[in-house]
């Protein structure tokens, strides 16, 4: 009979082994490559969901509560990397109310608060105060088709809405996942409650930085000086010579109503916030009722010709020098002395008028003025009854800026700011 093979090397004892373990070791096998493509499928979904920019499928918007619902293509809600929505619509959702022109946008809340854009610009006003935007707000008129729009940063729409975030405090609630782009804008309210939604620009980061005690710029390359919006220039206290503020704005640039052709130019907070008040003026009077500036800064030098000016009338007159002075002392200041000098205050003209005079407390715009510039910050500066302190007669066009904390006392406790000053 045949000699059966005879291995003996080392690897018929593995050979033996296999064959009688077969079915373990693939089993086993099996095991770690199902578990070795579980872990790396895993991995791989880790890594792409974290490498994985944001979806660019197209926007969608819900409010809660409602049926409605709207979407926008990609590349129009999304400009430099920034969301923008239309804040309209969602104020039309929060039942606010819309004013303003096509341009210029206004939603206001149950409790007066409000904020107003304007086309092109990168700042929004609530209530009297600058914010930054942080985008640039686009308006676009209504059509047939279509109502008006106004698209804003959705990071500042969700400040504006949502601010305090607390969670009995009524406001808008918004969710925005940017995998899905996928946006719910629902109401919080408090139990029970209305949505009295109401706007602060104290949620704003950046609010301070459009007070007087800061120098952030709205336009980086220019400055204003800063000067304290209280700051006293009367008979007793002049600036001198060498005072002028730095960086004024022109009104003309910021679409100030002035008259024609004039250069007229304050420091940031007095100009945004006369622009503002202005245009509320003409929203609540009507434009053809508003007014127009005929003065804002006045340099020393200019100061001192318009002084010489009067002066030089009653000279002609045949007054002597002390004469004429001392007729022209009561109505206007002597150069270094005025407040026009500090760029915050501006004197009012009635379309056509070419002269003021007192009669323009007759006309619709000064009483809009004289009740409503302190929720701007100004004061009518030399009232009636404080010729004594002020040193100067009653000027109904006179407007100066204070600031608002300072100009809501003055106003509300009938006081001229001397007096203010002298208690605070
Ligand atoms: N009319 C004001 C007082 C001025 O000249 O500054
Ligand atoms: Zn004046």
């Amino acid at each position: 009979p045949e000699i059966p093979s005879h291995d003996d090397s080392e690897m018929s004892e593995v050979k033996k082994y296999v064959k009688k373990n077969k079915w373990s070791i693939i089993f086993v096998i099996i095991t770690v490559v199902l578990l070795i493509s579980v872990i790396g499928a895993l991995i791989f979904m880790l890594i792409k969901n974290m490498t994985d920019g944001p979806s660019t499928d197209d926007f969608t918007i819900e409010f809660y509560g409602t049926e409605e619902k709207y979407t926008v293509d990609y590349d129009e809600a999304m400009i430099d990397e920034v969301l923008y929505l239309d804040i309209i619509k969602i104020a039309k959702y929060a039942d606010l109310v819309i004013s303003g022109t096509p341009d210029t946008p206004k939603i206001t809340c149950p409790d007066n608060t409000y904020v107003r854009f304007e086309n092109g610009m990168t700042t929004a006003t609530v209530n009297g105060v600058r914010v930054e935007l942080g985008g640039t707000a686009r308006t676009a008129e209504a059509t047939e088709e279509s109502a008006q729009t106004c698209l804003v940063p959705y990071s500042f729409i969700q400040k504006l809405f949502s601010h305090p975030i607390e969670h009995d405090t009524p406001g808008l609630n918004m969710s925005f996942s940017d995998k899905s782009n996928h946006i719910i804008i629902g109401k919080r309210t408090a139990a029970g409650k209305p949505l009295p939604i109401g706007f602060d620009a104290k949620y704003f980061d950046n609010a301070e930085d459009f007070q007087f005690a800061s120098l952030k710029e709205q336009y980086p390359s220019r400055q204003s000086a800063c000067v304290k919006a209280t700051m006293l220039v009367n008979k007793n206290n002049p600036l001198g010579e060498n005072y002028a503020p730095q960086g004024l704005f022109s009104l003309a640039e910021l679409n100030c109503p002035i008259v024609d052709g004039g250069d007229y130019q304050l420091v940031k907070d007095a100009a945004f916030a006369l622009c503002d008040m202005m245009r509320d003026m003409e929203d609540a009077i009507e434009k053809n009722n508003s007014v127009l500036v005929t003065s804002a800064y006045r340099s020393y030098s200019k100061q001192k010709g318009l002084y010489a000016f009067y002066v030089n009338y009653f000279l002609e007159q045949g007054y002597t020098r002390a004469e004429a002075e001392a007729a022209v002392n009561p109505t206007a200041a002597k150069e270094g002395y005025s407040e026009h000098q500090t760029g915050l205050c501006v004197d009012f003209i009635e379309k056509g008028d070419t002269e003021l005079t007192e009669s323009f407390e007759k006309c619709k715009a000064f009483e809009w003025l004289r009740d409503n510039a302190h929720n701007y910050g100004f004061i009518l500066r030399y009232s009636k009854d404080k010729e004594d302190i002020t040193g100067y007669d009653y000027e109904p066009w006179h407007f100066r800026f204070v600031g608002i904390d300072a100009a809501t006392i003055i106003y509300q406790d009938n006081i001229c700011l001397e007096e203010y000053l002298a208690k605070n």
